[in-house]
């Protein structure tokens, strides 16, 4: 089995995520710190009547990057423009985007990381003086140089890889934002909420059995959540209680940490075929079919802040707690 989020379709999942994404800071669960200040600069401009400075987001997928990114919009009364680094392949294409921008919009680049250096480089005078500079060809083999006056707007860009973007663009951010991983208690409320959203209920206890089974993700929260209601609703159940938490978790295949299958696949792969580390994170990745970036971006950081697994300069290193969890034997001396 794959990790839940994955074996969605596409499309299912938008209107899913549509109607239980939270549209104010208010309504955003946890983040406690960045929301305050958000909060503040927030307030701040629309005194002055200016656009909100630059934002960047980061953190593990799933946390709340784009669900911030249209809340920040919202709140700001602006219009949101999206698109991704992967969709950005020529200059051509992110100047189609700036000189379309109308004033206080809140441009949203999500996986701001993947856009190539070369055209990265258009942002930075956008960024800080509101301006589009363009090489125009002359047809004569001569070019020249043009320069368009931009609205005023707000960049929010979004990026599971902090380390890959390039200083001269993160020193354009004038609000850095890293999102955490949620408490249980952050991840109940979150649960709590969408329930009421869905209009099926759920009780407390098996909200808190669901929350403590999300590794620490609102998205796979609200995933659980929809599987779970599957089950209530197949077994004539109209309230989400401990029982049919139980039932959905066992047939679901959901571990008691909340660790998910490739977690799984990951810990084990380093203990029984790398004896427990050092090992560098692409040759297990290798070793288990993933993607080096999945392994780096999803599985690691959770493995990391949980501690199953530590990071030294040599390679991944398994701890005490993975073995535990595996039921193998612990022997950091052999
Ligand atoms: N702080 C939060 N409070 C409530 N729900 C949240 C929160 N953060 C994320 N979610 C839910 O989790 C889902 C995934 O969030 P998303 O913004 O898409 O994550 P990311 O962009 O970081 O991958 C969203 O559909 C949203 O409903
Ligand atoms: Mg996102």
């Amino acid at each position: 089995m794959k990790r839940l989020v994955d074996s969605e379709k596409r499309e299912d999942l938008d209107t899913f995520d549509q109607t239980i994404r939270p549209q104010t800071l208010e309504e955003y669960v946890g983040q406690t710190e960045i929301k305050d200040n958000i909060k503040v600069f927030i307030k701040a401009c629309k005194m002055r009547n200016e656009v909100l400075d630059h934002v960047l987001l980061y953190g593990p997928p799933g946390l709340g990057k784009t669900t911030l990114a249209h809340i920040i919009a919202n709140e700001m009364g602006a219009n949101i423009r999206t698109a991704t680094g992967p969709s950005i392949e020529k200059s051509g294409d992110l100047a189609a985007i700036l000189s379309t921008l109308e004033p206080g919009d809140v441009l949203f680049i999500d996986e701001i990381h993947r856009i190539p250096r070369y055209i990265e480089e258009i942002l930075y005078p956008a960024m800080e003086d509101f301006v589009l500079d363009i090489v125009i060809a002359n047809g004569d083999g001569t070019s020249r140089n043009l320069r368009i006056d931009l609205p005023p707007f707000t960049l929010v860009g979004a990026t599971t890889r902090a380390g890959d973007i390039s200083a001269p663009l993160r020193d354009r951010f004038g609000i850095v934002a890293k999102l955490n991983y949620y408490n249980e208690d952050e991840l109940f409320q979150i649960v709590k909420r969408t329930s009421k959203v869905l209009d099926m209920p759920i009780e407390d206890e098996a909200a808190k059995e669901l929350a403590s089974r999300s590794r620490r993700t609102p998205r796979l929260a609200n995933r659980l959540f929809k599987r779970v209601r599957d089950f209530a609703l197949v077994f004539d159940s109209s309230t989400i209680d401990s029982e049919i938490m139980k039932l959905a978790l066992k047939r679901l295949n959901v571990d008691s940490s909340g660790l998910d299958q490739m977690d799984t696949e990951y810990l084990e792969a380093l203990i029984t075929k790398f004896n427990g580390g050092p090992v560098g994170a692409s040759t297990v990745a290798t070793s288990i079919g993933e993607e080096v970036t999945t392994i780096e971006d999803v599985v690691e950081p959770y493995l990391l802040q949980e501690g199953f697994i530590k990071r030294t300069p040599r390679g991944r290193v398994a701890c005490e707690k993975a073995y535990k969890h595996l039921n193998i034997e612990y022997e950091p001396n052999k």
